[in-house]
């Protein structure tokens, strides 16, 4: 029997459809696919199709009715509000039958969009759940988003339902939600029904008469009542999440059902070594794919307990709290961001608090959602002392592209890699031209189509734009829009992403975004954006504005209406508190602002005279500027 990662990877390679009906078998299917793979169907083809499924039944019923009714499935840590609740398979299968029923009272039906706007609570996961009970499918927005990215998100995928609470909890302040879901539908032109609101304790929002209704009543009315898995085809939408674009419009990710289960099931044995019944913990939201992905499904799917944090790595209370909860909850398995690790890192340099916990059961630490700086993956391993894993992936695949499988073998670790391709993924390394690089060369990471399942099959009614973002410029591949190489064992390195989005604490912003609310100011009459190195968060954004000719108004006061512009329009979670004033900005001379000369400025980098530059002088301007203003790299 082929075991190791190279035999299993080349056993993909030789006939994909048996690996995946193999891993299909371990999920229950109402009706079995037709054909694992049809390559007629969508823009690349189609996984499982004519097979029928419920996604929730395989998270929990199966469970129930397998022998682990009385486990841990969920377990609800809040050190921000000093909240603790368990729910076994069984009393959340109850509560998830509870909210379907509730869902299917106030009028959503199979195929209708739910958003979720809600911060790290238990009814956020049973409220994913009853959607894909009952065929209806979920948008969870990020708290942290403003108003007018809800509203956004609200009319492109027009929701017959929201589900909100009254306050999301961050140190130091109560985020009311309830202005913000009013001022978005206020915004946007589709208009949901209902919103079902969770009124929490340290908050109560006033409710829109005909429109709004408390939850929680709803739910403990609706206990017991008993609502069958509505089967639902394989190809069907579980649910959408939007991410960044390369502008101001998020693009609206598409996860089937059938695929995404196969492949976080596979994931999960294969990738993070879970056995069912281990306690596995992503701390990330479930705004985030990280959150969907390895927070919700994938853990359910396997049998394992998922932990659900609302809190942060440092500051809830300390920079401990990471390891109080793996060693009260007996975590296997930690997953994160590396820029959480650097949180701790800052407060607790020696990482003296881990003495305090016992963390005899954690195995392994995943990082992802951002490049696992050497540094901060060496302090893991010192003071940790097991494998830290980096791992890749992206909201339009839900699961790694690459990664060190250690459910099949652990290979070895290459500090600044997320080691290997995953079965499914071909992956080249491309220059513009279209044409494979050599090792260790830098080009462009694409995919050779298909794509594996889980991985979408189209955004959310756009196929065109779909395929114009992702399938156009390489024909036959998949663009990942991340740069990077391969070296001669193999192992991929991913350096920077081709497009103009920046990840600021492993959260994916689009810097495009950010300029079309700094070019809406009245004083802009050009600005640029740019991701600058930041000792904590990775990434942070810096903004360059130019003025329009004939504006003398104080240039600070025009600053701080920049900086609350973008927190306004975006949401906090931007980051965006840099910005300063500039006589011009550096072009080509075809008039591209040239952000990537920008950036190497900032972070000190070396850079080479753009041949097409317009002005070079410009280039001097803005290095007199970040330093006088003491920005990024010039601030130290
Ligand atoms: N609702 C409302 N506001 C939110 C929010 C939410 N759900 N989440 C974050 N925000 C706000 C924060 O309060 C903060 O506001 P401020 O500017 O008033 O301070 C802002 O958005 C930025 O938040 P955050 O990115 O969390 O930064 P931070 O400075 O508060 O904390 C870290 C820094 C590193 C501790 C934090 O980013 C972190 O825990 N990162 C973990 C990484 C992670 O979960 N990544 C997800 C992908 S795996
Ligand atoms: P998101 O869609 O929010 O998960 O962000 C995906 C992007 O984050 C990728 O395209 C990469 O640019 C970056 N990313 C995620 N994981 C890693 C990693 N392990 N190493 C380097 N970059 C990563």
């Amino acid at each position: 029997m082929p075991s190791g990662y190279k035999e299993i990877y080349e056993g993909w390679s030789t006939d994909p459809e048996a690996f995946w009906a193999k891993a299909a078998g371990e999920i229950d299917w109402v009706k079995p696919w037709d054909k694992v793979f049809d390559p007629e169907l969508g823009a690349y083809g189609r996984w499982f199709v004519g097979g029928e499924c419920n996604t929730c039944y395989n998270c929990l019923d199966r469970h129930v009715q397998r022998g682990r009714p009385g486990q841990a499935a969920l377990i609800y840590d809040s050190p921000i509000t000093g909240r603790q609740q368990t729910f076994s398979y069984r009393q959340l299968l109850d509560k998830v039958q509870a909210f379907a029923a509730v869902l299917q009272d106030n009028g959503v039906d199979r195929g209708d969009r739910v958003i979720i706007y809600m911060p790290m609570v238990p009814e956020a996961v049973m409220a994913m759940l009853a959607c894909a009970r009952i065929g209806a499918v979920h948008s969870v927005v990020f708290g942290g988003f403003a108003a007018q990215e809800l509203a956004t998100r609200i009319d492109d995928s027009k929701p017959v339902m929201i589900v909100s609470a009254s306050c999301g909890i961050e140190p130091g302040r109560i985020v009311a939600y309830k202005p913000l879901l009013d001022e978005a539908i206020e915004l946007s032109t589709h208009k949901p029904s209902r919103c079902l609101i969770l009124q929490r304790e340290e908050l109560v929002a006033g409710l829109v008469p005909d429109r709004d209704a408390s939850l929680t009543p709803l739910l403990e009315d609706a206990l017991g009542r008993k609502v069958a898995c509505q089967p639902v085809a394989a190809t069907d939408p579980l649910y959408i999440l939007y991410t960044s674009g390369t502008t101001g419009t998020p693009k609206g990710v598409v996860r089937d059902n059938g695929g995404h289960m196969v492949a976080l099931k596979w994931s999960m044995s294969n990738i993070y070594g879970m056995e069912p019944g281990e306690v596995y913990w992503a701390a990330s939201d479930v705004g985030w794919v990280v959150g969907h992905s390895y927070i919700v499904y994938a853990p359910l799917l396997q049998g394992c307990t998922t932990v659900l944090f609302e809190g942060k790595p440092v500051g809830t209370p300390d920079a401990g709290v990471f390891w109080r909860v793996m060693a009260e909850h007996g975590v296997s398995a930690l997953f994160t961001a590396p820029t959480a690790f650097r949180a701790i890192k800052k407060e607790d340099p020696d990482g003296r608090l881990i003495a305090d916990y016992d963390l005899a059961n954690l195995r392994t630490l995943f990082l992802a959602g951002e490049r696992a700086d050497p540094d901060t993956v060496q302090w893991a391993e010192q003071h940790l002392n097991v494998p830290v894993i980096d791992h890749w992936w992206q909201t339009e695949t839900g699961w790694s592209i690459a990664a060190n499988p250690i459910g099949l073998e652990m290979l070895p670790v290459k500090h600044g890699s997320p080691t290997v391709p995953m079965p499914g993924y071909d992956i080249r390394i491309l220059d513009d031209a279209g044409h494979e690089v050599p090792d260790g060369d830098l080009g462009n990471i694409v995919v050779k189509l298909p794509l594996p399942p889980s991985c979408l099959p189209t955004l959310w009614q756009d196929d065109s734009r779909f395929r114009s973002s992702y399938l156009e410029e390489f024909p036959g591949y998949y663009k990942t829009a991340d740069a990077g190489y391969r070296d001669a064992d193999g192992y991929l390195f991913i350096m920077a992403r081709t497009d103009d989005i920046i990840n600021v604490a492993g959260h994916r912003l689009s810097t495009g975004g950010m300029e079309e609310v700094l070019a809406s100011h009245a004083d802009v009459a050009e600005c640029a954006v740019v991701g600058i190195a930041d000792a904590l968060k990775g990434q942070i954004p810096a903004g360059f504005v130019v003025l329009k000719a004939g504006v003398d108004r104080e240039q600070a006061a025009i600053e701080r209406e920049l900086i609350a512009l973008v927190r306004e329009k975006i949401g906090p979670v931007a980051a965006f508190k840099t910005v300063a004033i500039v006589d011009r900005l550096p072009k080509t001379r075809s008039g591209k602002i040239l952000r990537g000369t920008m950036q190497k400025i900032i972070d000190r980098e070396e850079y080479k005279m753009p041949a097409t530059i317009d002005d070079p002088a410009i280039l001097d301007e803005i290095a007199d500027t970040v330093k006088d203003r003491a920005i990024g790299a010039w601030s130290v």
